[in-house]
């Protein structure tokens, strides 16, 4: 396609370093569609006859039936995604084909074909992400009530509901679902017609061209559209701030499947045996998407250190840009759909997180609250009354909730039995009504605005 004034070809390994097909024929739909949208702009322009343009529409929908069947060859010779089509419509309609790649280079095309993938990828992952959030959203309704311990250095701390917990990371998914939309928004104008940097003097139609493929408009400027590729890198943020959250989700999963913590039983479908220990049902799934976050953050930087160096406006570097996309994404569709399995189906053990939310003095600030609103105390005395309760009741053996009054009012004697109505677990979570806080009532607020939210978009 370029050989005209080389008398030799390439090495072998020029050949191999060069070629792109192997990833990038990925793109194969969103190149046809863009190939097309330029053909017809170019027969609306009076650029090319109307007969030709009709020829190259036609043939690379017969290009586009042949890839729907076998995919595009691996064919390095032809290094791209873009040469391949142009080669195979050649083949299909002669000298016609040579009319297509008029007022446009394969740097506007590609920068072209890539922000489609990447528009079509975001539709895809926010399809994901909804369902994530369907699947947070009913579990969390089911244990709107259900108390578990809440943690701060992973000691416990007070009580909450698992609801509650469950609706954390509804508010990270909801979070990252908008990044992802925001992201949908910024990169969607169209970089066609930027032909290799400069523009083109054919009297091009940037609009329809944009129109034609679902863009809001054409990009500005001819050098950036060609050298952009903030939309990839866009993506790959928000994917790695998705993938962030999904890990710390899969870590809760791998801790409370352990023995020790026991809060959960993953079901068969996700959990997978040793070979050598009969009795084992490991969280694999669950550590794999830990595992793969570490992967989606390292596409990302490594995007951004490609870009970094890069001189105005197009440089082969570039074409580097496409491995981590797709490969994050991959592991990012992967991570989310194992994630909404594992929520959707695990059975959690909320008698045994009842248990433990009972056992780590977890409503003694209910105890410092209550001296505060009851006995006038300022919180900092509250504060080390209680820490002595506290000693007194764990030398004693003692739920704060079980310990005789006469103990209590020994350590002050402003203490009298209305105490006890603050000291269950039940009703420190009942208690926690703030905007945003933990209580039941609070808690099926939140999945239904979240549900309120998810019919909006
Ligand atoms: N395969 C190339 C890429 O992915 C297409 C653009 C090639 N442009 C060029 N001037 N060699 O970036």
């Amino acid at each position: 396609m370029w050989g005209g004034r080389f008398a030799e070809g390439p090495s072998a390994v020029m050949r191999e370093i060069n070629a792109s097909i192997p990833f990038d024929k990925r793109m194969w739909r969103q190149d046809i569609a863009a190939s097309k949208a330029h053909a017809t702009m170019l027969g609306a322009q009076g650029i090319v006859a109307a007969d030709d343009v009709a020829a190259i529409l036609a043939g690379l929908d017969q290009v586009a039936a042949d890839y729907e069947r076998g995919g595009p060859a691996d064919d390095l010779a032809l290094e791209d995604i873009h040469m391949q089509t142009e080669a195979r419509l050649t083949d299909k309609i002669g000298a016609a084909a040579g009319r297509l790649h008029t007022a446009r280079s394969r740097n506007d095309q590609v920068a072209t074909d890539f922000r489609l993938w990447v528009r079509d990828a975001i539709d895809e992952v926010l399809g994901a992400l909804d369902s994530l959030q369907d699947a947070l959203l009913a579990r969390a309704e089911q244990h709107a009530g259900d108390v578990m311990p809440g943690f701060t250095h992973l000691q416990s701390a007070q009580p909450v509901t698992l609801g509650h917990h469950l609706m954390a990371y509804h508010a990270m998914v909801a979070r990252d679902a908008s990044r992802f939309a925001d992201a949908r928004a910024r990169m969607n104008r169209c970089p066609l017609g930027a032909a290799a940097l400069a523009g083109t003097g054919f009297p091009i139609d940037r609009d329809a061209t944009a129109a034609a493929l679902g863009f809001d408009g054409p990009t500005a400027n001819s050098l950036d559209s060609v050298s952009d590729r903030d939309f990839a890198i866009d993506y790959l943020a928000s994917a790695a701030q998705c993938a962030l959250h999904l890990s710390r989700l899969a870590e809760e999963f791998v801790l409370w499947a352990s023995q020790p913590f026991g809060f959960v039983a993953l079901s068969d479908q996700w959990s997978t045996g040793s070979s050598i220990m009969p009795q084992k049902r490991n969280p694999d799934a669950a550590e794999l998407v830990r595992g793969h976050s570490g992967r989606i953050l390292g596409c990302q930087m490594a995007l951004m250190v490609t870009m970094k160096g890069l001189p105005l406006a197009y440089s082969k570097d570039m074409q580097d840009d496409k491995p981590p996309v797709f490969e994050a994404h991959d592991l990012l569709g992967l991570s989310i759909a194992a994630m909404t399995g594992m929520i959707e189906s695990a059975t959690f053990r909320t008698d045994r997180m009842r248990a433990v939310a009972d056992a780590g003095f977890a409503t003694a600030t209910d105890l410092a609250d209550w001296l505060v609103r009851e006995a006038g105390l300022p919180f900092r005395e509250a504060h080390h009354v209680t820490g002595r309760a506290v000693a007194r009741a764990e030398a004693l053996g003692r739920k704060l909730e079980a310990m005789p009054l006469a103990e209590l009012t020994a350590i002050d004697a402003r203490i009298d039995a209305r105490v006890f109505d603050v000291l269950s677990i039940d009703a420190s979570v009942a208690s926690r009504r703030s905007f945003g806080g933990t209580a039941p009532d609070r808690v099926r607020e939140a999945i239904a605005a979240g549900r309120a939210l998810r019919e909006k978009r």
